[in-house]
């Protein structure tokens, strides 16, 4: 079995390794030489990847920048990246790119699947067209299907392989093509009858998560002016034993998906007449979040007779969740903008992230970022730190993650 993988971002590279693995040859195909180099040089770029792991499986995967080398394969994944565009509408031109790129290469008989994120409608109405610009039908001379990935970077109790895998091909035969090819790679291949179906199969998934995640920011905000404690709350709601889910209120949400993915709904319903309320508030509520903890920590720092305007704050985490090192749409990154604009020092500390380049900011020692600090802030709970000590240390603490305990001096969010 001979494997296309193209894009080695998160996604990509877990792929292209487990496929390799499993002992397909692989072909990985990226426009950036810099990471096609340093994978072909066995450093890897992803947390859940170990240089070690890529090393082991280098003889099997070919990394590259040229996109003619996946002519002779048997499948071609697709993992490029799906963003929004500054006024927050689906970008798909990386997306559009690949397939423009594939459509010049595919040949007959081979398998294209589309793994990125993206609204329903994307494999049949703008991959497919793309795809047969060469003369080759989808369904027909090759197939294609979509899938989407539904990896959690820094998981490690569910993986590729005991995560089911959702298939939704454009023909029953493309189907069949695409659960025979993840069967090497996972456990449990869910079908599903079409692409579209299988697309809004992701979107679901991370739609639930940030209305979910909306509404207990919107009871934190309500809690905030009622003297209520959040966490304790939902320490107690969790106790039932069925019918109630645990979400827990934070600076906002991060990352490559539950910022953007539902938007790209939002955009094709549309189309529709049916504008997604759901979506729009969550997305509200959310990006609300950062403006509500500066404001709650200049009241912190107000009860202790001390202005924002000069105060030393230590940020303790500013990937977007904790033990990895992404900081894509971290709200970290806000929380810091807004601080400084108040004429805030600000410094922080996060082991998964060295430097926050835009913001010319290095990572501190633990210790170093807490001394002389006014106030730690912690915005992301990374493992391997003893927040209770930070917080019986004497120093103010606003706990944004509900990780300390009731310690004189912390306020959680
Ligand atoms: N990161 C996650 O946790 C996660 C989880 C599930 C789904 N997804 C989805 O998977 C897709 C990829 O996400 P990611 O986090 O791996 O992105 P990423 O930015 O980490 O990696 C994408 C890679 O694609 C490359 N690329 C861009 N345009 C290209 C092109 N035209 N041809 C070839 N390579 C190209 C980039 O150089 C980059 O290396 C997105 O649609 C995302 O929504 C991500």
């Amino acid at each position: 079995m001979r494997v296309g993988i193209v894009g080695l971002g998160y996604v990509g590279l877990p792929l292209a390794v487990a496929f390799a693995a499993a002992g397909a040859e692989v072909v990985a195909v990226d426009v950036d030489g810099r990471r096609t180099e340093a994978i072909a040089a066995g450093r890897s770029h992803v947390e859940d990847v170990s240089d070690d792991a890529l090393a082991a499986v280098l003889p099997r995967l070919a990394s590259t920048t040229d996109y003619a080398q996946l002519a002779g394969v048997d499948a071609v994944l697709i993992c490029v990246p799906t963003p929004l565009s500054p006024n927050r509408e689906p970008d798909l031109g990386p997306l559009l790119d690949c397939a423009r790129e594939l459509g010049g290469v595919l040949a007959a008989g081979q398998l294209v699947v589309l793994e990125s994120t993206t609204y329903p409608g994307t494999t049949r109405e703008q991959v497919a067209p793309l795809l047969e610009r060469g003369g080759l039908r989808a369904g027909v001379d090759f197939h294609l299907a979509f899938s989407p990935e539904r990896v959690d970077p820094g998981r490690t109790d569910f993986t590729l392989a005991n995560t089911p895998k959702v298939v939704g091909g454009l023909t029953e035969a493309c189907g069949d093509r695409a659960e025979a090819l993840y069967r090497m790679v996972c456990d449990e291949v869910v079908r599903v009858g079409t692409p579209e179906s299988a697309e809004l199969t992701k979107l679901l998934e991370n739609i639930f998560r940030a209305v979910n995640i909306a509404l207990v920011n919107e009871l934190a905000l309500l809690t905030d002016r009622m003297g209520i404690d959040i966490w304790e709350v939902i320490e107690a709601a969790s106790t039932k034993p069925y019918g109630f889910m645990r979400f827990e209120p934070g600076p906002g949400m991060g990352g490559h998906c539950l910022p953007v993915d539902p938007f790209y709904l939002a955009w094709r319903a549309r189309e529709f007449d049916m504008p997604l309320e759901f979506i729009e508030l969550a997305g509200k509520l959310n990006q609300q979040m950062p403006y509500h903890c500066v404001a709650k920590l200049q009241r912190i720092l107000n009860e202790r007779g001390l202005a924002v305007r000069g105060a030393r704050i230590a940020l303790l985490g500013v990937a977007y969740k904790p033990n990895v090192g992404d900081v894509r749409e971290s709200p970290a990154v806000k929380i810091i903008e807004l601080l400084r604009e108040l004429g805030a020092d600000v410094v922080y500390h996060d082991s998964h992230v060295a430097e926050l380049e835009g913001l010319q900011l290095r990572s501190l020692a633990l210790e170093e970022a807490l001394a002389g600090a006014d106030l730690a802030l912690i915005v992301t709970a990374h493992a391997g730190i003893d927040y209770d000590a930070i917080a019986a240390g004497g120093a103010a603490v606003f706990d944004l993650r509900g990780v300390t305990g009731a310690a004189a001096g912390v306020t959680r969010l």
